[in-house]
C-alpha cells in the first residue's frame, strides 16, 4: 500500500474503496483555495512559536516549506492528489515531504475544521472584495452613460406599455441605485464575516495555551470568533455572499432584459457594436446581443447556488458533517459568474449608444403626457383629479377617434369636451415639457438627473 491518503489512518488497515475515495475527495474544487489554505497555515505555525508552544526553528521550517509549496502551486509544478483528499491535507503532506518529522507540528492546537472554515472564509473574503470592486465599476459605468443621457428621452414603461416620458439618464440612474444597495450589501456581509474560526479546533477549542488574536490579526480578521462550536459549524458568510450575489444577478438580470428589448428591430433604442453582438449562423441581417442573453440566463445559476447551499445547510446538527463540503463548488461557480456577467455587463455599457430619435418618437406615442394634462387641469383648472382624470380621457378618446395626438387636437374641440381648457394647455402636452416639469426629489428631469449623478459620483468616491 502507497502511503498517500494514509496520513490519517493510523487506525486504518485498508485504504478506501476506489468510489469511496472519489466521492470524499474535494481537491479537484478546494486546490482554489491553496493560497488561503496556507496563508492560515502560516498565522497559526506563528501563533504556536511565538507562544512557544512550537519552536522558533520548528516556525522557520515550517514556513520555509509552506513558501516553497506556494511557490511551486502558483508555478503549476504542484502535484495534487485525489488519494489526500483536500487541498488540507496536500499541502500537508508535501510539507512532510520537504522537512521530514518537524511539518508535523504545525497542525498541533488545529483541526481541519477549523482549518477548512478559515480557509474558505478568506477565500469568500476575497471573493466579496472582488465583487464589490466590480460593482463600483459598473455604478462608474453607468453614471457616465447616464451623464451623456441626462436629456434624451424615452418612454418610461409600466407593464411594458409606453406610461410617461422620462429621461434615458432617469432611467439608468434607477440601475445605479440597485447596484448600489447590492454594494452595501457587500459590504455589511464583508464587515459581519471578518472573524476567525482558526484556534476552534475540531470543536470544543483546545488546552495549548494559544493566542487565538493573534492569527486573527495576522489573517486580517477583525476579532476571533466566539464559539467554538459556532466557528467550524457556520457558513452564514457564505450564504450571505450567495444572497447579495444573487440579488446583484437579478439586478443584472434585468437589465440584461432591457438591453435584449431595445435592440430589437421593434424597439431599436441602442445599438451595440460587432465587438458585443453576434450574428446568425442562417439569416445573415441579425445582431443578437448574447451576452444579455447570457447574463439573464445566468442567474439561474447563481441563485441556484444560494438554495443550494440553504439546503445543504438547514438540516445538520451542530457541529462540522461532511455535508458541509459541498459549500464550496457552488460559492466557486456563483463568484466566477457573477464576476463574468459584472465585467460583461461594464463591456456593454461602455459600448451601446443610444438612438435618441426612436426613443423620442416612441416617449411622445401611445398619449403619453395625458397624465400631464390631468394635472394642468388640476393644477392651473383647479379641477378635483379624479374629475380632471375623466375629463383626459375623454380627451384621449377625441384624440383617438381623429387618430391624431393629444397636442394636435384643435383648441375648439377640446373646449367641446370641457369649455374651461384655454390655450396654455398646449404648454403641458409636448414629452419635453413633460420630462421638464418633473422636478420632484427623484423625479425624471434633467436637472434632478444631474443633481443624483453627482451625489452618486461623491458617494462612490468615498467608497472606492
Ligand atoms: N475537505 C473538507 C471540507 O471541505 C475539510 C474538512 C474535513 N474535516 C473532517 N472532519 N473530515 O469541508
Amino acid at each position: 500500500m502507497d502511503d498517500k491518503g494514509m496520513l490519517i489512518r493510523g487506525r486504518f488497515a485498508q485504504r478506501l474503496a476506489q468510489v469511496m475515495e472519489q466521492i470524499n475527495a474535494s481537491i479537484g474544487f478546494d486546490r482554489k483555495m491553496a493560497m488561503q489554505d496556507i496563508a492560515g497555515s502560516l498565522a497559526h505555525a506563528e501563533m504556536l512559536s511565538h507562544q512557544q508552544i512550537i519552536s522558533a526553528d520548528d516556525f522557520a521550517a515550517i514556513r520555509g516549506g509552506l513558501e516553497q509549496i506556494r511557490e511551486e502551486i502558483r508555478e503549476g509544478r504542484f502535484t495534487f492528489s485525489v488519494a489526500l483528499e483536500d487541498i488540507h491535507m496536500n499541502v500537508e503532506s508535501r510539507l512532510g515531504e520537504l522537512i521530514g518529522a518537524q511539518s508535523g507540528r504545525l497542525h498541533t492546537a488545529r483541526s481541519r475544521n477549523d482549518q477548512v472554515a478559515t480557509s474558505f472564509r478568506l477565500w469568500v473574503r476575497d471573493a466579496h472584495d472582488r465583487a464589490s470592486a466590480l460593482v463600483l465599476e459598473l455604478i462608474g459605468a453607468l453614471l457616465d452613460l447616464a451623464e451623456r443621457n441626462a436629456t434624451t428621452i424615452m418612454p418610461g414603461f409600466t407593464h411594458l406599455q409606453s406610461a410617461q416620458p422620462v429621461t434615458f439618464g432617469h432611467h439608468l440612474m434607477a440601475y445605479v441605485e440597485m447596484f448600489g444597495r447590492d454594494h452595501a450589501r457587500l459590504c455589511d456581509s464583508r464587515a459581519r464575516m471578518n472573524e476567525s474560526p482558526l484556534g476552534a479546533a475540531a470543536l470544543a477549542g483546545t488546552s495549548f495555551p494559544i493566542d487565538r488574536a493573534f492569527s486573527a490579526t495576522a489573517l486580517g480578521f477583525d476579532r476571533p470568533m466566539h464559539n467554538s462550536l459556532d466557528a467550524v459549524s457556520d457558513r452564514d458568510f457564505a450564504i450571505e455572499y450567495l444572497a447579495a450575489a444573487s440579488l446583484t444577478m437579478t439586478h443584472l438580470s434585468r437589465f440584461a432584459e432591457e438591453i435584449v428589448l431595445w435592440m430589437s428591430p421593434q424597439f431599436r433604442f441602442i445599438q451595440l457594436s460587432d465587438a458585443w453582438t453576434t450574428g446568425s449562423s442562417i439569416m445573415p441581417q441579425k445582431r443578437n446581443p448574447d451576452a444579455a442573453e447570457l447574463i439573464r440566463g445566468k442567474t439561474g445559476r447563481v441563485t441556484g447556488s444560494l438554495v443550494g447551499l440553504l439546503t445543504v445547510m438547514k438540516a445538520l446538527p451542530l457541529t462540522f458533517s461532511k455535508d458541509m463540503q459541498e459549500d464550496k463548488e457552488q460559492t466557486f461557480d456563483a463568484s466566477e459568474t457573477l464576476e463574468l456577467c459584472l465585467q460583461a455587463m461594464i463591456g456593454m455599457i461602455g459600448d451601446l449608444t443610444p438612438v435618441p430619435e426612436r426613443m423620442l418618437a416612441a416617449a411622445g406615442a401611445a398619449h403619453s403626457t395625458a397624465t400631464d394634462l390631468a394635472d394642468w387641469l388640476t393644477r392651473v383648472i383647479g379641477m378635483p383629479f379624479r374629475e380632471a382624470h375623466h375629463v383626459t380621457g375623454r380627451l384621449v378618446r377625441l384624440a383617438d377617434e381623429r387618430g391624431c395626438s393629444l397636442e394636435q387636437l384643435p383648441l375648439a374641440a377640446m373646449q367641446e369636451v370641457d369649455p374651461r381648457v384655454n390655450d396654455d394647455v398646449y404648454g403641458v402636452l409636448g414629452v419635453e415639457n413633460s420630462v421638464q416639469s418633473r422636478r420632484s426629489l427623484g423625479g425624471t428631469s434633467p436637472e434632478r438627473v444631474r443633481d443624483e449623478i453627482a451625489r452618486w459620483r461623491s458617494k462612490v468616491q468615498v467608497q472606492a
